[in-house]
């Protein structure tokens, strides 16, 4: 593996699950193996979980760890080439990504998307030109279109949570919001779901929230959303804007967010969901703070996804 910014630079994703297990019954199984290697993490966007957990996955592999706030820290870079830099664009990424990759061993990269202009948010010029000019392996820490490491941990989550001898149903559905979210955490969910053969799994949205084909694939879509929870074992709740009127929030239905009269009809499921969340608005209290919320093992769980992608990194490339 060279780089880690979709499932399709995973050679086997089940194998990397486990890997995560793994880590997660001993973290200091490979303590050794990032000795003397340094981790860069650059944020153009805030972060708890992903800022954090990667940070304690790196260590426990042996790695030093920089981060670095480059929206707020650093020049403010331009990512056009042939670009004029008249404006206040002070320093090119052809160079600051190709100093960086001389710092350190690996580059990791959050960039969200303007939700301005969906051809260029969906180009992810911004990490694609990172990968370009670093010259070491990247990792992605939420990018314009994807968050894999989310997705990792998520379907570790099921896989540790789930143990009958039948396949569970997971469904993702859409929750109100009163801010445009990216829909980076859905594509990336359906992406690591939809070819994932261990599930069934169907997405529920209200129309015009359909999410981008190449990511959604052949997956079932209903718009019903009792319909599509009826014998669901995992729900997994997220807000995400329009992908067709893009960026834009066209709904905002208070009837879709998660209660526990919503879940009346699924298999007494599991509740899940990326955060932050606001609460009452996508997930009521009740359910967040009930029983069936593995919110918070899910995100422990990413220190783990975490640790497996920084040491499958560190066999294939050192
Ligand atoms: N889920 C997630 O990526 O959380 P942060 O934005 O806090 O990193």
């Amino acid at each position: 593996m060279r780089n880690f910014l979709s499932i399709e630079d995973v050679p086997d994703p089940s194998g990397l699950v486990n890997k995560a297990l793994a880590y997660k019954k001993q973290p200091f199984l490979d303590k050794a193996l990032g000795v003397g290697k340094t981790l860069g993490m650059i944020f153009l966007n805030p972060s708890l979980r992903t800022r954090i957990s990667t940070q304690v996955a790196a260590r426990n592999l042996g790695m030093e760890v920089i981060v670095f706030n480059i929206d707020k820290e650093g020049w403010q870079l331009e990512f056009a080439d042939g670009a004029v830099m008249k404006g206040d664009k002070t320093e090119h990424v052809k160079e600051a990504a190709a100093v960086l990759g001389q710092y350190f061993s690996i580059l990791c990269i959050r960039t969200f998307p303007k939700l301005l202009d969906r051809e260029e948010d969906y180009d992810e010029q911004v990490i694609r030109q990172f990968v370009k000019y670093a010259g070491v392996p990247v990792i992605s820490l939420e990018s314009a279109t994807l968050h894999p490491l989310q997705s990792l941990a998520d379907r570790m989550t099921i896989s540790e949570v789930f143990t009958e001898k039948r396949k569970p149903k997971v469904v993702l559905t859409w929750a109100p919001h009163v801010k445009a979210l990216p829909q980076a955490v859905p594509n990336s969910f359906a992406q690591w779901m939809k070819d994932w053969d261990a599930i069934d799994f169907v997405i529920t949205h209200p129309k015009g929230y359909e999410l981008d084909q190449q990511f959604v694939g052949t997956t079932s879509v209903i718009h019903d959303q009792d319909e599509a929870l009826t014998g669901a074992d995992f729900v997994y709740v997220k807000n995400w804007s329009s992908y067709q009127q893009y960026g834009k929030i066209i709904n905002t239905d208070p009837s879709w967010m998660i209660t526990n009269q919503k879940l009346l009809p699924t298999n007494q499921a599991k509740i899940m969901h990326c955060l932050p969340v606001r609460r009452n608005l996508v997930i009521a209290d009740e359910v967040l703070d009930g029983p069936d919320s593995i919110v918070i093992q899910q995100a422990g769980n990413r220190v783990w996804a975490a640790q497996a992608v920084i040491s499958e990194l560190l066999r294939s490339n050192f």
